[in-house]
């Protein structure tokens, strides 16, 4: 129901706050990725490492670093950038008041004010404090803000009361976020599509040292990426070492050598479209030497072996409606070679690339691509991000 889906959980100082754990968990369950954060007053109820231990991820309660002064205290930017959900379960009537007033004096008000996705308020707390006018004025701001809330079911409360401020069961919190996301999915020809887009290149070890490897800078692969996710996708970047900087809205995973890219494209050959813009080293080292090898003792040759032509093994078992499209870097005969390419590796599109063009190539911004189906031909140039919209347009639409 969440697969690949980012959710901050936002625990602020009420009795339900251990009821929080158990909903981070069916978060996780239902495939979810969940970072929490907590109110200073929440650890009072809920201590933090009980949610860094499940979530495997740091808790955040302060946006200024006590430890370490200055240091990743824009953490509330990023993680707002990263998320595409934020619940707040529960939420105390004090923590409602400063949403809807934006106040951000910790680290789970100020994300409030930096995210850049929907967030769901789950007020939760005494039934006479519930029912108050501020609460009940409060609430109808934050709806009038654009906040989703959920209201609290009726029953039996930590006051020893029956009234309306439980926290609703995790199914029901689930159902509402899914809703949520789904309605504020982004619409485009790619919508509810998964797409995996590698980028960047292999590094293929000999001795612990020293490699074999090419000058991708994994530009194309992430213009692909975020073009992707403007279509609507469900993207997910598999990268190699690269020392670009990747958004934090694009989730990511990174691979070294090329059987490492293997072991994750096999993972995820279920996708609908595989955009291989990685720059896959052909070869590598037929074995690898546990120790650095010495010039003085070392051979000056080096024996290499074939990596699995990923790409070929996608285009051998491509799953009915999955589109793929590879790249094609060449010095010569770019249309030749890119044709050949289509047809050995059973591919819907190739992006042929030629490396000797002014402006193009491996670590330009710009770039220029002939991209060939299996009968028709167009030549996009310009600016990475540009061509890279412009290509799944051709592709997939503007729809
Ligand atoms: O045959 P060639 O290496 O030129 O094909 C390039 C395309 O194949 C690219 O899309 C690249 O990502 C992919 N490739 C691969 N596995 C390899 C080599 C290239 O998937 N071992």
């Amino acid at each position: 129901m969440f697969a690949g889906k980012r959710i901050i959980l936002g625990v602020t100082g009420g009795i339900a706050a251990y009821k929080a754990a158990y909903l981070l968990r069916e978060f996780q369950k239902a495939g979810a990725e969940v970072r929490v954060t907590m109110t200073p007053s929440a650890t009072r109820f809920v201590g933090t490492e009980t949610f860094a231990a499940l979530s495997r991820n740091e808790v955040a309660v302060e946006v200024f670093n006590n430890e370490n002064p200055g240091k990743n205290w824009t953490k509330h930017i990023q993680w707002g950038d990263w998320a595409d959900l934020f619940v707040i379960a529960p939420c105390t009537a004090n923590t409602l008041s400063k949403i809807v007033q934006g106040q951000s004096d910790n680290m789970l008000t100020s994300t409030v004010l930096a995210a850049r996705c929907p967030l769901l308020i789950c007020p939760t707390m005494d039934g006479e404090m519930y029912e108050s006018s501020s609460v009940t004025e409060n609430l109808q701001r934050a709806k009038a803000q654009g906040h989703y809330i959920l209201e609290p079911t009726e029953g039996y409360l930590a006051s020893g009361l029956e009234a309306k401020g439980r926290l609703p069961e995790p199914e029901e919190i689930l159902k509402k976020a899914q809703d949520i996301i789904k309605k504020h999915r982004i619409k485009g020809p790619l919508t509810g599509k998964k797409v995996v887009v590698s980028a960047g290149p292999t590094r293929e070890f000999f001795d612990p040292v020293r490699y074999i490897s090419n000058p991708s800078s994994g530009k194309m692969g992430l213009a692909m990426a975020e073009a992707a996710r403007l279509s609507g996708a469900d993207v997910t970047l598999l990268h190699g070492p690269i020392s670009l900087e990747i958004p934090d809205r694009i989730p990511r995973k990174s691979f070294v050598s090329a059987d490492d890219l293997f072991n994750l494209i096999k993972e995820n050959s279920d996708a609908d479209v595989i955009i291989m813009a990685a720059a896959v080293s052909d070869f590598k080292a037929a074995s690898v030497e546990k120790q650095k090898i010495k010039k003085e003792n070392g051979s000056n040759e080096l024996k290499l072996t074939r990596n699995p032509d990923i790409l070929e093994w996608l285009g051998n078992q491509k799953k009915e409606g999955q589109i793929l499209i590879g790249f094609a870097m060449e010095t010569e005969n770019l249309k030749e070679n890119a044709q050949k390419k289509i047809k050995k590796k059973n591919l819907d599109w190739i992006c042929a690339n030629d490396l000797s063009g002014e402006d193009s190539g491996f670590e330009s911004d710009k770039n220029t691509i002939l991209l060939l189906g299996t009968d028709s031909e167009q030549t996009f140039s310009g600016s990475k991000n540009q061509i890279a919209k412009e290509i799944l347009e051709r592709i997939f639409g503007k729809g």
